[in-house]
């Protein structure tokens, strides 16, 4: 299908010349199973949306500085382009480079934090080069897709609520604008803001847009203060919210955010619904907010949006396609209802591995130093390092760490001694050393990247020196564990230890549909479906089940593994037909 393109005239958008007004909503490819994209972007048709509204990862797309770029698989962007658009929808493309979105990051590759003097979403040529090199790889992939040359891709944003950062670098937004022009980006720009960061994140003659998540009336006019002429668009509206780790589920009254999208209608704002559709932070991918106090967000990504993590309508979705109804054509096709679901019950895990005794076939290279080095300095983005080092004497004593980036599992001689975790402030822990020379294993988990604020600079692993009774430790080694291949593992039924342990089991499946793995008794740790990695469990919540999406399984016999970081009651799985995504605050 051949699209329209969008024009900004003084009283509104224009589509192929034609008032148009956009009702969009986000979705992120990267955060849905690949098969599952095209039944997304339908429901989103059906609810109503002539636009969805779409991220680019740049940390995923560009796992290491020197390209190539990613594009296969869940990471096929061109692909999910050209399902938008068979679909009939627009898109409005955000590539960053910084997304914000609750991600690792905010996107942003792991490797631009090796330069200790990096200055992030800055004019900076350390940052502006990478900048750069990324547009440049990805560009050639979306000019085909933009709207002037037939494609969905109607409108660009530039950077992400910049105003937020209080960076204040003019010249590093002008250098975006420059780099998607000169790449050929030639459909409108847009910029995204809240109401109070309108005047430092705007960029002159690029289109300013709002975002919140009430208050319509009063943050439009205050859009319509710094843009006098123009289109009057919220350029995130937030329909639900994000959860973290030890806080409670956050939802939002249906009926609130069903007034709220009707007052921006009325007013004749276009809008798009953050998020329509959240899906899920799979693998390690989560990212962190810091405002004085590290919050890593949990796996689930549900936003309590109108589809819910595993694409089914809510009570949201029917009343957001009542509302757009009063205001533009919504298909007459019924509202789709809830896909099946797999229950299994009982599905034990016979099989062991200890993580300490196969790290060296897991992980490495192990590298030795005089200091623990950071994950960064090991040329890894995601997952656990395992740092070892000898105690110099025997006797009880307090082991000391500069800073613990973010969950510190500390073993001497193999023997689980405790934890420490950034959340709370942890630094230090008392200990006997059983001998000179006994062995300290310290496994650091990367909780996940800060993506908001002044923290985005958020290293990991072992940050400064080590002490233990005050005497720095030295003759470090440093084990990447990025665990992004479980190949090497050997499983056996014999019992592993008390340190950290794979599990793993197989389990009949006679017709793959969705499902929700719950891990009654299980403590904190990951898990992997058929090689798939779900994401990160804890029972400390909210979140107390993984969603596995339906094409992850295959008729027959499936595999399942575990990584419990502590201690399982009965080493049993269940897979319901429901989530449990915690009470709802
Ligand atoms: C902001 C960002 C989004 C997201 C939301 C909160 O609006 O632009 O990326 O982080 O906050 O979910």
């Amino acid at each position: 299908m051949l699209m329209p393109e969008l024009s900004i005239a003084d009283d509104g958008f224009r589509l192929d010349g034609r008032p148009f007004r956009i009702i969009s909503g986000s979705l992120h490819y990267f955060r849905i199973h690949p098969e599952q994209w095209a039944d997304r972007l339908h429901k989103a048709r059906l609810m109503g949306l002539n636009t969805v509204d779409v991220y680019v990862p740049w940390n995923l797309h560009q796992p290491h500085r020197d390209g190539p770029l990613v594009l296969d698989e869940g990471l096929d962007l061109p692909r999910f382009l050209d399902l938008a658009a068979a679909e009939g929808l627009c898109v409005l493309l955000r590539p960053g480079p910084y997304i914000c979105a609750e991600w690792e990051a905010g996107g942003l590759p792991a490797w631009l934090l090796v330069d200790p003097d990096v200055r992030l979403r800055t004019s900076d040529p350390r940052y502006q080069k990478p900048v750069e090199q990324f547009f440049e790889l990805l560009l050639p992939h979306i000019r085909p897709r933009l709207a002037t040359a037939g494609g969905p891709v109607v409108a660009v944003q530039v950077e992400n609520e910049y105003g937020a950062s209080g960076l204040r670098d003019r010249a590093h937004l002008d250098h975006l604008v420059t780099l998607l022009r000169s790449g050929g980006v030639d459909v409108p720009l847009f910029t995204s803001d809240q109401a109070r960061d309108l005047a430092d994140g705007g960029i002159p003659g690029v289109l300013r847009t709002v975002n919140f998540g009430r208050g319509a009336g009063e943050h439009l006019r205050t859009l319509r203060e710094h843009q006098p002429r123009g289109p009057l668009m919220c350029g995130e509206f937030w329909a639900g919210w994000f959860d973290r780790w030890g806080g409670g589920h956050k939802t939002r009254r249906d009926e609130e955010v069903r007034d709220t999208l009707d007052e921006i209608l009325a007013a004749g704002a276009s809008v798009n619904i953050y998020m329509f559709h959240g899906g899920t932070n799979f693998g390690f991918t989560n990212g962190a907010n810091d405002k004085g106090h590290y919050r890593p967000t949990v796996t689930s990504y549900d936003y309590d949006a109108p589809l819910d993590e595993a694409g089914d309508p809510t009570g949201k979705y029917r009343l957001f396609r009542e509302t757009i109804a009063r205001y533009a054509d919504v298909p007459e096709e019924p509202v789709p209802s809830a896909g099946a679901k797999l229950t299994l019950r009982g599905i034990r895990l016979p099989e062991r591995a200890s993580l300490l005794a196969q790290a060296g076939a897991l992980g490495g290279p192990t590298r030795r130093a005089e200091r623990p080095l950071s994950m960064e300095e090991l040329g890894q983005a995601f997952g656990f390092v395992l740092y070892e080092t000898e105690l110099p004497a025997a006797g009880d004593g307090v082991l000391c760490f500069g800073e613990v980036r973010d969950r510190a599992q500390v073993l001497v001689d193999g023997q689980p001694v405790g934890t420490l975790e950034r959340e709370n402030r942890e630094q230090a822990i008392g200990l006997r050393s059983p001998a000179a020379g006994a062995r300290l294993t310290v496994l650091v988990e990367n909780q996940g990247r800060v993506n908001y604020g002044a923290g985005l600079r958020d290293g990991k692993g072992l940050v400064g020196p080590v002490t233990f009774n005050e005497q720095p430790l030295s003759d470090w080694t440093s084990t990447p564990l990025p665990l992004d291949a479980l190949g090497a593992l050997s499983f056996s039924s014999a019992a592993a230890g008390t340190g950290p342990v794979f599990h793993r089991g197989t389990f009949e499946v006679a017709a793959p549909a969705d499902t929700f793995l719950h891990l009654p008794g299980w403590t904190k740790g990951n898990v992997w479906v058929n090689g798939f990695a779900l994401g990160r469990y804890w029972s400390r919540g909210p979140q107390h089940s993984l969603y596995v999406p339906g094409p992850v399984l295959r008729a027959g016999a499936n595999e399942i593994v575990v990584l419990e970081l502590h201690g399982t009651r009965a080493g049993v799985v269940d897979f319901r037909d429901a989530p449990d995504l915690g009470p709802a605050e």
